[in-house]
């Protein structure tokens, strides 16, 4: 009974995450026009390839705005934390990055996208 029980919890926690997983994807609709999770060639915004933990400006191939550059000197790392901040307003955040303004309101929606952005390495 009680494998059985484990065996049910995995089961639902698998199934949550692959729901997570699945809204993040519905939320990276709005950014598919700019960035890429598969690809680090040449698209209108930086490649978000291991962007979770990464340093801001960090791509050598990119020509980030001064702005961002000037964050990523001073140390701005995107960890999740700091992910969730930007994408409930970025102009707040990092006012004039040439991203311009983008919000995304629901914290269940940051929260899936931070999520898929993870797996994205
Ligand atoms: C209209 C194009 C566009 C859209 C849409 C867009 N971005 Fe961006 N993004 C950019 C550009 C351009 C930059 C570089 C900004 C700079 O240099 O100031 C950027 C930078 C970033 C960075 C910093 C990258 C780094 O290497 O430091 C993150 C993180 C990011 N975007 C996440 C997102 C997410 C998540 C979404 C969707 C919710 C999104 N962006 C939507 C164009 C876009």
């Amino acid at each position: 009974m009680r494998a059985l029980l484990a065996a049910l919890l995995i089961l639902s926690t698998a199934a949550a995450m692959a729901q997570d997983l699945r809204r993040g994807e519905r939320v990276f609709t709005r950014c598919i026009a700019c960035h890429s999770l598969e690809e680090r060639g040449p698209t209108p915004g930086p490649s978000l390839i291991g962007i979770v933990g990464r340093k801001a400006a960090a791509l050598p191939d990119f020509e980030y705005s001064p702005v961002l550059l000037e964050a990523g000197r001073r140390g701005l790392v995107w960890t999740e934390e700091a992910l969730d901040r930007y994408l409930t307003d970025t102009e707040a955040f990092l006012p004039g990055s040439v991203m311009g303004y983008l919000s995304l309101p629901n914290a269940d929606d940051r929260r899936a996208l931070i999520d898929l952005l993870k797996t994205a390495r």
